[in-house]
C-alpha cells in the first residue's frame, strides 16, 4: 500500500490525462502500458531486489554491491530530496486550495478571476511559503512516526479513500451534459501522433509515475518481509497506479469538456480551470477534490522524505527525529526557493525528472544485471526473462529516452 501511495501522486492527476489526450488517446494508453511491462517493471524489479537483497538505505546499499557505485547512491539520495522540495510546493498550494474550498471561494468565480487567484497566491511569499511548510509539516510527522506507525498505517487508512474520492468525482464528471466529448479524447485511438517524442515521453512518465530511480522503491522494499514477494508488490504497484491514472482522467477530462474548456496541464489544469468547473456543482466536490489532491501529494513526499531519513540514521547514525528535523529544515529552504522563484521549481523538476532519475534507473538496472551474483538476482526477480530484460533492455531504453528528452 504505501508503494502504491508513493507511485500515486500528482503526476497521475495532473500530467497523465494531458498527455493520453495528447498523444493519441489509446493508442498512447498501449504504448504506455508496455513501457511499464518492458522497462519500468524491469527497474521497479532491479531497485526493489537491492534494497531487499542488502536491508540498506540507498547510499549502503549501492555501496555494499560495488563501492564505485557510491555516486549513484548520492545522486538518487539528492533527486529524492530536491523532489521533495518542489513536490512540497504545490502540496502546500493543494492545502491553501482546500481551506479556499471549504469556504465556497470558487462558487460564482469566473475562469479569469481563478487565474488571478492563482497568480496572487504565487505572489504572496507568506501564503505559499507558510502552505509549503504546512505540507512539510505533515510529510515530517507521518515519517517521524515510524515505517510502520506512521507510513504504513498512513497509507493503509488514506489510499483505499483515496481511491474511493476519485471515483466518485469521475462518475460525477462522467455524467454532466457534453461529457462524452472528453471520453473521446481519452480513447479514441489516434496512431499517427505516436512519433519518438511520445514514446520517450510515456517512457519517461511512467518512470515518474511508479517513482523509480530515486531510491523511494528500493527503501521501501528494504523494510520487506523475507517471504513478501517483490514480483507480486511490483505488479499490483503497477496497475494500480496505471488504473489511477485512468479514472484520473475520468474525473477531469469529460468535466473540462462539458464546461467547453481546452484542456491543459500542470498547474493552470488544478488550480484554475477545476476548482471553477467543480464549484459550479456546489461545496462538496472541490472540496473532495482538493483532498485527493493533498493525500496523493502527501502519500507520495512521505516516500522522498524516508530516502533521506533512511540514509542520515543508517549512514549518519542519527536518531529517526533529528533525522526527521534535519531533512525538514533542509527541505524547507529549498521548498521556499521554488515557492517564490518559478524558476528555480522548474529547474528542480528538470534537473531530477529528466536527469537523475534516469541516472539512477541506469545505475539500479546495471549493477542488478551486471554487477550482483547472478544467483541473488534471480532469487529475487525469479523469472529469467525479467533478468534479461533488465540486464540488456532497460539500460538500452533509458540511454534512449535520456537522450531523446534532452535534444
Ligand atoms: N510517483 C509520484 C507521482 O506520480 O506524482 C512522483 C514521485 C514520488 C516521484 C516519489 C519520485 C518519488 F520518489
Amino acid at each position: 500500500m504505501a508503494m502504491a501511495g508513493s507511485a500515486v501522486g500528482l503526476g497521475n492527476i495532473w500530467r497523465f490525462p494531458y498527455m493520453v489526450g495528447e498523444h493519441g488517446g489509446a493508442a498512447f494508453i498501449i504504448v504506455y502500458v508496455i513501457c511499464c511491462l518492458l522497462v519500468s517493471l524491469p527497474i521497479f524489479f532491479a531497485e526493489a531486489t537491492i534494497g531487499k537483497s542488502t536491508r540498506r538505505d540507498t547510499f549502503g546499499a549501492l555501496e555494499s554491491i560495488s563501492p564505485k557505485s557510491k555516486w549513484a547512491g548520492y545522486t538518487a539520495i539528492l533527486a529524492s530530496f530536491i523532489i521533495l522540495s518542489f513536490y512540497s510546493v504545490v502540496g502546500g498550494w493543494s492545502i491553501d486550495y482546500l481551506i479556499r474550498s471549504f469556504g465556497g471561494g470558487f462558487s460564482g468565480r469566473s475562469m479569469a478571476e481563478a487565474r488571478e487567484v492563482f497568480a496572487a497566491m504565487g505572489a504572496s511569499p507568506v501564503e505559499s511559503v507558510s502552505c509549503m511548510l504546512v505540507f512539510l509539516g505533515l510529510t515530517a510527522m507521518i515519517v517521524g512516526a515510524g515505517v510502520d506507525k506512521g507510513i504504513g498505517r498512513f497509507s493503509k487508512i488514506s489510499i483505499p479513500v483515496l481511491f474511493v474520492m476519485v471515483v466518485v468525482i469521475a462518475v460525477v464528471s462522467l455524467s454532466l451534459p457534453g461529457a462524452g466529448k472528453g471520453v473521446e479524447y481519452l480513447i479514441r485511438p489516434d496512431f499517427s501522433k505516436l512519433d519518438a517524442p511520445a514514446i520517450a515521453a510515456a517512457l519517461g512518465q511512467s518512470f515518474f509515475s511508479l517513482s523509480l530511480g530515486v531510491g523511494t522503491i528500493l527503501t521501501y522494499s528494504s523494510y520487506m518481509k523475507e517471504d513478501e514477494n517483490l514480483i507480486s508488490a511490483g505488479g499490483w504497484t503497477a496497475f494500480f497506479d496505471t488504473v489511477f491514472a485512468l479514472i484520473a482522467g475520468f474525473a477531469i477530462m469529460p468535466a473540462v469538456f462539458a464546461a467547453g474548456i481546452e484542456p491543459a496541464a500542470g498547474p493552470s489544469l488544478v488550480f484554475e480551470t477545476l476548482p471553477v468547473i467543480f464549484s459550479r456543482m456546489g461545496v462538496v466536490l472541490p472540496v473532495v477534490f482538493f483532498m485527493a489532491i493533498l493525500i496523493a501529494a502527501l502519500s507520495s513526499s512521505i516516500s522522498m522524505l524516508e530516502v533521506v531519513v533512511a540514509w542520515l540514521v543508517d549512514q549518519g547514525g542519527m536518531r529517526r527525529s533529528h533525522a526527521v528535523l534535519a531533512v525538514f529544515g533542509a527541505a524547507a529552504v529549498l521548498g521556499s526557493a521554488c515557492a517564490v522563484a518559478p524558476r528555480v521549481f522548474g529547474a528542480c523538476d528538470f534537473v531530477s525528472s529528466n536527469v537523475l532519475m534516469m541516472f539512477g534507473a541506469l545505475a539500479f538496472a546495471l549493477l542488478v544485471g551486471w554487477k550482483m551474483p547472478r544467483e541473488e538476482a534471480l532469487r529475487h526477480v525469479r523469472y529469467r526473462f525479467v533478468y534479461w530484460l533488465i540486464r540488456y533492455a532497460a539500460p538500452v531504453m533509458i540511454v534512449a529516452i535520456a537522450v531523446t528528452n534532452l535534444l
